[in-house]
């Protein structure tokens, strides 16, 4: 008995465990919501989909300029994510 509550115990303490490193590493399009949407409209960056690299490392930086607080990995992972696109991202721009 004692056995199947310690095997319960570790399966709360696992679930706990991936609950909290899922916060700490929000998704891409939970930054967009919560980093850019904050600022301006998203249709702003919906109408800007089909573009590439170059379009998205510059704007990010210059919105970075305009105060937008971001680590540089989440920089990185944000203009991937932007350039990789296409203008399909029916999540988001429905
Ligand atoms: C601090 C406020 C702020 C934040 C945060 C912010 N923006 Fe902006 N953004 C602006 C302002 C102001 C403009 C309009 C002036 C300009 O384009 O320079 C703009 C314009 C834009 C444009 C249009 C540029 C163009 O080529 O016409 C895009 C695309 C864009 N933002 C994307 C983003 C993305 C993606 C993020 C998040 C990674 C973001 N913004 C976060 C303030 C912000």
């Amino acid at each position: 008995m004692r056995k199947i509550f310690y095997h319960f115990l570790v399966l709360i303490l696992f679930v706990l465990i991936m609950g909290c490193s899922e916060d700490n590493h929000p998704s891409e399009l939970e930054m967009l919501e919560t980093k850019c949407f904050t600022c301006h409209s998203r249709l702003i960056v919906c109408k800007n989909l089909d573009q590439g690299h170059e379009y998205w490392k510059n704007t990010v930086k210059r919105m970075v300029k305009k105060g937008m607080e971001i680590d540089p990995q989440s920089e990185m992972l944000i203009i991937d994510f932007l350039q990789g696109q296409g203008s399909d991202l029916s999540i988001l721009c429905k």
